[in-house]
């Protein structure tokens, strides 16, 4: 095990530092961006599917279901598709109503998931086009679906998910940007600043690594807290809900993720001087609304922990800490701003003596409903 390990205390700390390897495996061989192309066959064979999609319908569960979120900002942003994602569990249970002219996409980690793979059965039986994005290869739903995309993270130990995350966020962009292209809601230029773009990730993830002492010290100040608040909004609200699963999986500690605006509908009746709150507040986007919900938590004494873009001055005024990450286009922040969220919680549930790797009451795959 140890060996496994690659000189890494941990399967989860190692999964972390193997994003940008991960990523770039997830992107090779399809991503050409010298020749201006995607080449994904599970996509290609079946363009027209995608083409004449209503809408998506995105089924997943736990870290997977946050990738789909980020996803369905990813596909209705870049190629106008209307998109709507579902637990898995729930969409099952609800007699949804599903055509032929949907397009169901299901991701999963393991490719065992059994309520994701009862989703997966129930779509086809209504006619729909399942396409998978699964990361262990010949797995169950991606045997069950019609195509498929495989992540090709390697091996993911660690039962909170980390790469498998970053990789699924990956290829569902990938699949956005073909479709994109494809319907012409990009243009040539564009779409060649997203290929080159999304080919610098790699760097860019190692970049934000380099964190890592300043996320263990931040992890110090807030290892003892009860409760913590995670917020963030468009691509980046994902990432909070994401970032707060995994301080609850691995820590215990209770986290709750919320869209950074719908804090004022509730959340912000908890802030006190004992709430940290994490709050993604990249450059672009909501910048300036997100600023003025940091400037709501310091009101009420909230301690702030923001991840902001490289360089940013406004928010390092007001937060408790600032964790940088570098710039990018704003659809693509979900990759770097979750990397330090990772970090963080790592460390903290280092520091509180629990089980990293193997947490209590979850497991790496739920085949049982
Ligand atoms: C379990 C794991 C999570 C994972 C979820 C979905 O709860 O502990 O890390 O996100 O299942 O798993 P899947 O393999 O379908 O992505």
């Amino acid at each position: 095990e140890e060996i496994e390990k690659g000189g890494y205390d941990h399967f989860m700390l190692k999964e972390i530092y193997e994003q940008p390897r991960a990523i770039q495996d997830s992107y090779r061989g399809r991503l050409l961006a010298d020749q201006g192309l995607i080449k994904m066959a599970g996509v290609d064979d079946n363009l027209e599917k995608f083409m004449n999609a209503n809408r998506i319908i995105i089924v997943a569960c736990g870290t997977s279901w946050h990738a789909g979120l980020v996803a369905e900002y990813i596909f209705e942003d870049l190629a106008r598709i209307p998109v709507e994602v579902e637990y898995a569990s729930e969409f099952r249970y609800r007699n949804p109503v599903i055509t032929d002219k949907d397009v169901v996409i299901a991701i999963s980690q393991s490719g065992e998931t059994a309520d994701t793979l009862a989703a997966i059965k129930l779509a086809k039986e209504k006619g729909a086009f399942v396409f998978g994005v699964c990361n262990v290869v010949g797995s169950t739903i991606s045997r069950e679906t019609d195509a498929g995309a495989y992540t090709h993270a390697g091996p993911e130990i660690g039962v909170a998910s980390t790469k498998a995350f970053t990789t699924q966020i990956t290829v569902l962009t990938l699949i956005a940007l073909k479709l994109a292209k494809e319907k012409g809601v990009f243009s040539q230029s564009k779409y060649h600043e997203f290929l080159t773009e999304l080919e610098n990730i790699p760097s860019k993830v190692e970049k934000a690594l380099l964190s890592n002492d300043l996320i263990e010290k931040v992890a110090a100040v807030y290892k003892d807290a009860t409760n913590c608040l995670y917020l963030g909004r468009g691509y980046n609200f994902p990432v909070a809900l994401e970032g707060a699963l995994k301080l609850k999986e691995i820590s215990y500690i209770h986290a709750e993720g919320y869209p950074a605006a719908e804090m004022k509908h509730g959340p912000i009746a908890l802030i006190d001087e004992q709430m940290p709150v994490f709050v993604i507040a990249t450059k672009r986007g909501h910048y300036e609304k997100v600023v003025s919900n940091i400037q709501e938590i310091k009101s009420r004494k909230g301690k702030i922990i923001a991840i902001v873009t490289e360089g940013d001055e406004t928010v390092k005024e007001l937060a408790d800490h600032v964790i940088e990450v570098p710039e990018t286009f704003e659809s693509l922040t979900p990759l770097l701003t979750t990397i330090p969220l990772q970090l963080l919680s790592y460390h903290i549930a280092l520091m509180r003596g629990c089980n990293v790797d193997q947490p209590r009451n979850l497991a790496k795959s739920v085949t049982v409903e």
